[in-house]
């Protein structure tokens, strides 16, 4: 199994942190949207133990992978990912995973997302983005419970001036009105359609909470996308 070393790691929110593994020795080829797994040894327990976790960087950076994790209370890997240090060995495999996009699914994209389900999002819209895709057209909406859970926070405002055909709509769930002079409460198919008008033409990803998912998979069919071009991971 091959090992990777951790060249830099950096932190997002206050229980969210973002890690840079090294592939220069064999750059990665992969597709927004997919993943690679983590495995390690774990005192107590026989076997080492795996999770998956999304690449947030895009498939332009191939010498370098970076993965955002959330820490879990109590929860074996996303602690070790949260703690180890820069220099930090430990088995990667991967690219693996059927949800990811390509071009030829359409450049028009409905990006739903929910705390750390951001993740493989943000990988398919700086693919978009930074890959200057004639026609890209990206649309991304993202849950959060409260504003000190935005991931990407400082990256978000920099899509946007950089990329006219960004569009990130942010909403905010468990803030008090003082806290948060934002949207308020869940995504809906009325805010996507006064905020971005007709998309049925679009191919949607969604990614969250499961519960989050399946909301999001009947607002896509609301709007008029069809089975097809709404995608998502269950797990
Ligand atoms: C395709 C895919 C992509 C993913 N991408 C990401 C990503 O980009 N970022 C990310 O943060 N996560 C991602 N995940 C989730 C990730 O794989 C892990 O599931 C997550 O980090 C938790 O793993 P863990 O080992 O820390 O927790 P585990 O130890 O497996 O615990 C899992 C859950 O069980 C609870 N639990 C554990 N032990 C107990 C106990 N004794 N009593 C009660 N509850 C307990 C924990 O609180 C936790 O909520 C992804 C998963 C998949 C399948
Ligand atoms: N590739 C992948 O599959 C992948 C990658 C990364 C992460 N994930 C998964 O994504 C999930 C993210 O969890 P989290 O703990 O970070 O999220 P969270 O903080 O629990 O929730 C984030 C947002 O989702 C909203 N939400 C929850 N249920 C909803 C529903 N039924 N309809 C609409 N909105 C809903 C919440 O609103 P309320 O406050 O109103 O509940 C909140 O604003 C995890 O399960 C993680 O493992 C998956």
């Amino acid at each position: 199994m091959p090992t990777r070393r951790i060249v830099d790691a950096w932190m997002e929110t206050h229980n969210v942190r973002t890690i840079r593994f090294d592939f220069r020795d064999d750059p990665i080829d992969f597709k927004a949207g997919q993943f690679i797994v983590c495995k390690d040894e774990f005192r107590g327990y026989k076997r080492p133990v795996q999770r998956a976790y999304s690449i947030a960087s895009t498939p332009w950076q191939r010498d370098f992978v970076d993965i955002t994790i959330k820490r879990e209370l109590p929860g074996l890997m996303s602690a070790r990912l949260t703690e180890v240090p820069v220099g930090y060995e430990m088995e990667v495999t991967g690219p693996s995973g059927k949800y990811l996009y390509d071009v030829d699914r359409g450049k028009r994209v409905l990006l739903l997302g929910a705390g750390s389900g951001i993740t493989p999002l943000y990988s398919i819209a700086n693919y978009l983005l930074e890959g200057g895709i004639e026609g890209a057209d990206v649309m991304m909406y993202y849950s959060v419970r409260t504003p000190a859970d935005i991931i990407y926070e400082s990256q978000w405002p920099k899509m946007v001036s950089d990329f006219p055909n960004f569009k990130f709509h942010l909403t905010v769930t468990r803030a008090q009105p003082t806290e948060w002079n934002g949207r308020h409460g869940r995504i809906s198919a009325d805010w996507v359609r006064e905020t971005a008008g007709e998309v049925s033409d679009a191919v949607s990803y969604i990614c969250g909470p499961t519960a989050m998912v399946g909301a999001m998979e009947d607002i896509c069919r609301q709007l008029g996308l069809p089975e097809d071009r709404i995608n998502t991971e269950k797990w």
